[in-house]
């Protein structure tokens, strides 16, 4: 039953859409990445291999796009396909990528494009270089010359943040230094390409004729939330939430068209309580993923008004769950859309929401063991099933609306 509530309704140009990236479902690349895997740094020794064989298998996979009245899909061009040596750009693979936005485009499918989502050329130096950025930027100009009349959303660097420390402080990801230095050398790195790729995306479209591109990152934001009542707590929590959340946005902020936010985190902080309960949460347990991550959907909500201040408009542009038997995620979907719908009617313009996968695919350090799928896919047979949660998904991308569905548990 659909409440009728119009607060609850979404307006009509709303983008609900689902994502991937190119080295987590394509299949067959060489990358940073594939040497990495080929050293036995993934869990259980597990490389991606043909991963989701969707290099070949993208038409289907669109066609599931529209099986689920989605309108909008963000994918990401895998750099060492376009430029497998320096200088050297590869016609056949930008035809392909190419043919997918076109695929996209008799689909009224909107893209959302992703250059730089983890992975590096194998040639490549390290972001801690600033050689790395001219590379990036020559990159970006043969991409947006080539595929810009295609796309307006443009997302440049997939979470910095991340990249920065699970590669140079954490150590799990390639070159896998473990140095501060060097991972606040990549991240300002990062935020360099980023307002370079911005500045040359909007010159090109402007001398193509192309009309106005809208650029982001895809920032990875996490909500802090303050133990208790406790004002040191408090103050722990915003200044975690500085450095989790403003900090990276504020270094690009001037060269932003939207605020990408990937959501999957949130976390109590505080020394003087032991208050580990989350304020819309009844017990002190939250929920927890395969990867045994906390899910607390409506911390979505929290994220976004934090976002209020840069009066941008504001996409989702990852937000799911690790969960192969789909226990949760019909509930988690249900909460997070409820979760914009409720930042959109307290006056946030949140113009999106796109959940991460489309597809199970390779979960970075966790190979094949983290389940993010709308559809599962059986990587022996590569053959794809529709999880109940993608129906969900579905019913409010069809109605256009959020209201709480008849069939979906809630956890106790
Ligand atoms: C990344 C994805 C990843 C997902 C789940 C995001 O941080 O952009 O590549 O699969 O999280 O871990």
């Amino acid at each position: 039953m659909i409440m009728k509530n119009k607060h609850h309704r979404f307006p009509h140009d709303f983008l609900w859409g689902a994502a991937t990236s190119s080295h987590q479902v394509e299949g067959g690349n060489k990358n940073n990445w594939t040497a990495w895997e080929n050293q036995g740094h993934v869990r259980d020794e597990q490389v991606s291999g043909k991963a989701a064989n969707y290099w070949n298998l993208y038409e289907k996979d669109f066609d599931r796009l529209q099986e689920l009245n989605l309108n909008a899909y963000r994918f990401s061009i895998e750099w060492s396909r376009i430029e497998p040596a320096p200088d050297q750009f590869d016609d056949e693979a930008i035809g392909r990528y190419r043919d997918m936005l076109r695929s996209l485009k008799e689909r009224n499918i909107t893209p959302n494009l992703t250059l730089h989502h983890f992975t590096d050329p194998q040639w490549l130096g390290e972001w801690t270089d600033p050689a790395t950025v001219d590379r990036f930027i020559r990159y970006t100009q043969v991409v947006v010359e080539e595929l810009g009349e295609y796309v307006t959303y443009w997302c440049t660097i997939n979470e910095p943040n991340i990249l920065a420390t699970l590669t140079y402080v954490k150590g799990w990801w390639p070159p896998g230094k473990k140095s501060r230095l060097s991972a606040y050398r990549a991240l300002r790195n990062f935020h360099k390409a980023h307002n370079r790729a911005y500045k040359l995306i909007h010159e090109t479209y402007q001398k193509r004729g192309w009309g106005t591109p809208k650029v982001s990152m895809a920032f990875n934001l996490q909500y802090y939330e303050a133990k208790g009542s406790n004002p040191l707590n408090t103050l722990m929590a915003a200044v975690a939430n500085y450095f989790a959340n403003h900090y990276t946005i504020g270094r690009v902020r001037k060269r932003l068209d939207y605020i990408g936010v990937n959501f999957y985190f949130s976390h109590k902080i505080g020394v003087l309580s032991s208050d580990n309960a989350f304020k819309e949460q009844e017990t002190s347990e939250l929920p927890k993923s395969d990867l045994q991550w906390d899910v607390y959907p409506i911390g979505l909500y929290y994220t976004l008004k934090l976002l209020k201040r840069y009066n941008l408009p504001i996409l989702v542009t990852e937000n799911g769950i690790a969960d192969a038997q789909d226990r949760l995620r019909p509930w988690h979907i249900t909460e997070s859309v409820r979760a914009v719908s409720r930042g959109r009617e307290e006056g946030l313009n949140v113009i999106g929401y796109i959940h991460w996968s489309l597809l199970d695919n390779f979960e970075w350090q966790e190979g094949y063991h983290g389940r993010f799928g709308l559809y599962e896919v059986d990587f022996e047979t590569q053959k794809r099933t529709k999880r109940p949660s993608a129906d969900v998904l579905a019913g409010f991308a069809e109605k256009n609306a959020w209201f709480k569905p008849e069939k979906v548990d809630y956890p106790r």
